[in-house]
This record gives C-alpha cells, structure tokens and sequence, in this order.
C-alpha cells in the first residue's frame, strides 16, 4: 500500500518499507527482544484494515477538510482521504464532510469527528464540538443520519446527545462460528476486526478444553469470553468499565451463553475480592467458592500488570496474557518465567504502519 500522506500524517510512522517487510522488522524486534525461536505470526490485511479512526475537523473560511497531526505532532496535515481505514469508514468520510459543510450548525466549531464501524458495515459516527449543542444541532443531525443512513452521536463539554443510538452490531466468524456483538462508542473495541478475529481463533486452538473454570480480567465487552467460554465449565469475566460489563452482558445473551459471570471489577478489586481481603456489593450474586480455576486470561491496557495483579496470577495452572506493549509483557513476562513454561507466542499485526506488534503469549506451569 502507499499513500500520499506517508511521511506527514503522523497517523503511520513505519512506511519506508512494503508491508510483508516493515512486518519482518517488527516481528524480529520481538524475536531478539523475548529470545525466541519462532512464533505465529497473524498478518493484517494491507489497507483498509482499521475500524475505528479519529479525525481533527481544520478550518478554513467556509471550507473543512479532515486533519491529522504531522509527524512531530507539532502542527496538523490536511487529509482527503486516509488508505488505512475500513473501506465502510473511507466511503462514508466525503459524504460526511460534503453534508456537514452545507450546513452551518454542524459546521461551526466542529472539533474532531470519530467513526466507529463493524464487519456488518454499520456505522457510528460522533461529531464533537467546542460549543455546546442543543436542540437546533439536534434536528439537524437527524437529519444528516438519515441522509447518510448512520448511527449519530453528538459531544460538547459535559453533553452527549445521541441521535440515533450508541451502538453498532459487529458479527465475528471465529473458526466456524459466528459470534454477535453489541459495539458501544465508548468501551474499548479492537482496532483490526480481520485480526481480531484470528487472534481470537488462535488462543481457542491453543488452549485445551478443561473441566475447570476460566478467571479473566480486562474482560472489555466479551471480545474474547464469549468463544473461550465454550472451552470451560464457568468463566467468572472482569473488568474495570461499566458501559464494557453491560455491553458483555447483553453480548452474552445475544449469543445463548450462559456459563459466563460478568462483574464490573478492577485488576486490583478482583484481587481483593478472590483473597477474601474485601467484600463487594457487587458480588452479591456471585459465589466465589464455587468456581475452580485452572486458567486465568489477562488483556491490561499499555500499562501492562499492576504489582499485585502479577504476583496472583502467578499460582494459576495456565496463564494466556494479550498485550498491546511489549515492554510491559516483557517486565511481566521476566517476572512469570521462572516459574513457567512459554508453549505459544503469536504476534498480531494490528497496527499495521506502526512500529506496535500485539503479542499472545500461554504458559503453563
Ligand atoms: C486492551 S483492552 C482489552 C479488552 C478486551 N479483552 C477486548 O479484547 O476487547 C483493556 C481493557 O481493560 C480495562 N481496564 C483498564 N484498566 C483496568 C483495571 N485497572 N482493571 C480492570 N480493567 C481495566 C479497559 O476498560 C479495557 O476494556
């Protein structure tokens, strides 16, 4: 893939080299960094790979166009189009720009427009202003997700209107089965469905079924549950956000799942609560003695493991740990090894155009 922008959009910072090589790169980094041999690798489709992207709206008399800060994040690159979002997202990019210009109230003090969409093609859109917006912008922007056929959001300081409503329906074929989800715009979503989906069909192939329950943390919407939990008798699922946990719940639902426990915890809460140093209202459904882990699954943020979040995963049998950071894997990862086998690594190329590899990697004791 090229593009006209590489080398001032600071969207992409890795696109001196064409994809299979740029990843090459990426993966030996990995390689030398955690001393491996060889490891799985999952590719990303070469354009048109992202279904979720924010644009800057710029300014300029009467015109708008889309905007990206430049490389060295000091100032901001106009942009026509963008060749790494999904082919739904850049469709719909001119047709939106064309129809906000026209109109003033949507137009004026437009700040950042944010599309969220799914492998169902639906679309959400949130326009998000430095003014505040009422019922006028409100019945314009009926107006413009009807033309446009899209789900609407509109933001202000301390106001969320939603126009049609905040969620898009995402279906995900993992192996050969189809799993439903409920997207909200503000929960955590994957970047690349493609790999998504085959970073979820990974982990389900390398773990065995067991007789024994699943403890995940970082569980967001489900992403990953819902197709784990066929592999274990219970999951108990948690995870810090409570538009996530709704989300998961509803999500299991939607998929006739009923092995599954979600409950809105932190790491560092659902630690407490599994050593009996707290009690949560939240639990109050919820047996903890009648779960028996054999495995844990972790997916933190950048940040990696907090300190005692570590230090109790490290007596579970199994331990299957998604990272978005490789730093912060290998701090923890240094900290697991001693005690633990390394049976699979895979990389998934989410971030395709960036220096960003997302590693699986699944240990045993
Ligand atoms: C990388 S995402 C993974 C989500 C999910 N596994 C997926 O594939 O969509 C990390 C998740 O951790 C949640 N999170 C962040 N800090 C947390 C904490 N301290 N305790 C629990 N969850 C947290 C975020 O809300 C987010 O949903």
């Amino acid at each position: 893939m090229t593009c006209e922008y590489f080398g001032l959009c600071g969207s992409c910072t890795l696109y001196d080299k064409n994809y299979e090589e740029q990843l090459a790169y990426k993966v030996e980094l990995i390689k030398d960094e955690f001393l491996l041999d060889k490891l799985d690798i999952i590719t990303s489709k070469e354009s048109h790979f992202r279904n979720r992207a924010e644009f800057r709206i710029f300014h300029d008399k009467n015109k708008i166009s889309y905007a990206m800060h430049t490389l060295d994040k000091k100032s901001l690159v106009q942009i026509k189009n963008c060749s790494i979002v999904s082919k739904t997202i850049y469709n719909i990019m001119p047709k939106l720009l064309k129809e906000i210009e026209l109109n003033e109230i949507l137009k004026q003090r437009l700040f950042t427009v944010e599309f969220l969409c799914s492998t169902t093609n639906e679309i959400l859109v949130t326009l998000i202003y430095h003014k505040k917006i009422d019922a006028s912008w409100e019945i314009e922007a009926k107006k413009l997700a009807e033309i446009l056929n899209i789900e609407l959001i509109g933001r202000s300081r301390g106001v969320k209107k939603i126009v049609t409503k905040e969620y898009i329906n995402e279906s995900l074929s993992i192996l050969d089965k189809k799993y439903h989800y409920k997207l909200y715009e503000t929960g955590f979503t994957q970047p690349n469905s493609f790999v998504n989906e085959k970073m979820i069909a990974w982990v389900k192939n390398k773990i065995k079924k067991s007789k024994k329950d699943l403890l995940e943390l970082y569980c967001g919407h489900g992403n990953f549950t819902l197709v784990l939990s066929s592999q274990f008798r219970r999951v108990l699922a948690t995870e810090i956000s409570k538009k996530s946990i709704k989300s998961a719940k509803e999500n299991a639902t939607l998929n006739l799942i009923d092995n599954i426990e979600f409950v809105r915890l932190s790491s560092e809460e659902l630690v407490q609560a599994l050593n009996k140093k707290r009690e949560f209202v939240r639990l109050k459904d919820v047996n903890l003695d009648e779960f028996c882990f054999d495995t844990v699954f972790v997916d933190p943020p950048r940040a990696g493991l907090d300190e005692k979040s570590l230090k109790f995963i490290s007596g579970f049998e199994k331990i299957i740990y998604i990272s978005c950071n490789p730093l912060t894997l290998k701090r923890d990862l240094d900290i697991l090894k001693p005690r633990y086998n390394i049976l699979h690594f895979g990389v998934f190329d989410q971030f395709a155009y960036t220096k960003h590899l997302e590693c699986g990697v699944i240990l045993s004791l």
